[in-house]
């Protein structure tokens, strides 16, 4: 089985907790509405009710590694069948604020999680749908722990220590490895506006803006 058509853009933002991708989500939305696109932005885990309802339990419940690879999956198929292909299918572009390549960074990198698994995952759950382009927000694991100190109470993940967030970039990096054409990775350790002036670059030279 195959993804169905889609004639809009599918655009990710990835990174490690701290790195500041979300904060840059709503202004590249609003950057893209200027120039007449439908813009659905959405997140992951999550994007439809039952997509959120298992976040809420993959960010706050303790639970083994393959429940919480299948719980991802899981949100993400409806999220997928309910949200992002419709979406995709009537020309909008989709902004998600993480996507599987998280799954291999955290599940995969982070808690050593079976790869293998996670392929046979993401066949199953995508059918071949992937991102036309991946941000990957990049940030030293220190400086973002800085970050993430300076904001609200940590979840599941944000609690984990320094090493656990380095295995979850080394993940990243062999996803960008595997999908060079799709990755871009962005320094996130720059000033905001900085940032912006790498991604409105990267949009423009790929003709999505
Ligand atoms: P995020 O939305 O970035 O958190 P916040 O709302 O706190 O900014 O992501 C939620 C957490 O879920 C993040 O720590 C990474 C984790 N996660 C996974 O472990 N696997 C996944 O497949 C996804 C999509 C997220």
């Amino acid at each position: 089985m195959t993804a169905p058509p889609a004639s809009g853009r599918f655009i990710t933002l990835e990174g490690i907790d701290g790195a500041g991708k979300s904060s840059h989500i709503e202004l590249l939305a609003a950057w893209l509405r200027t120039r007449g696109q439908e813009v659905v932005v959405t997140r992951e885990p999550g994007g439809t009710e039952l997509a959120e309802r298992l976040r809420d339990l993959v960010l706050h419940t303790p639970m083994d590694a393959l429940t919480e690879a299948l719980l991802v999956f899981a949100a993400r198929r409806d999220h997928l069948l309910h949200l992002i292909e419709p979406a995709l299918a009537r020309g909008a572009t989709v902004l998600c604020d993480r996507f599987t390549d998280a799954t291999f960074a955290y599940q995969g990198g982070g808690r050593g999680f079976d790869l293998d698994v996670l392929r046979d995952l993401e066949d199953w759950v995508q059918r071949g749908r992937q991102p036309d382009l991946t941000l990957w927000f990049r940030i030293a694991p220190a400086s973002a722990a800085a970050r993430r100190a300076a904001a609200r109470a940590p979840d599941r993940f944000e609690s984990q220590d320094e090493a656990f967030f380095a295995r979850v970039d080394a993940g990243y990096a062999t996803r960008c490895a595997a999908a060079p054409g799709r990755f871009v990775p962005v320094d996130a350790s720059a000033e905001r506006a900085a940032v912006w002036a790498q991604i409105e670059a990267v949009l423009t030279q790929r003709g999505l803006g």
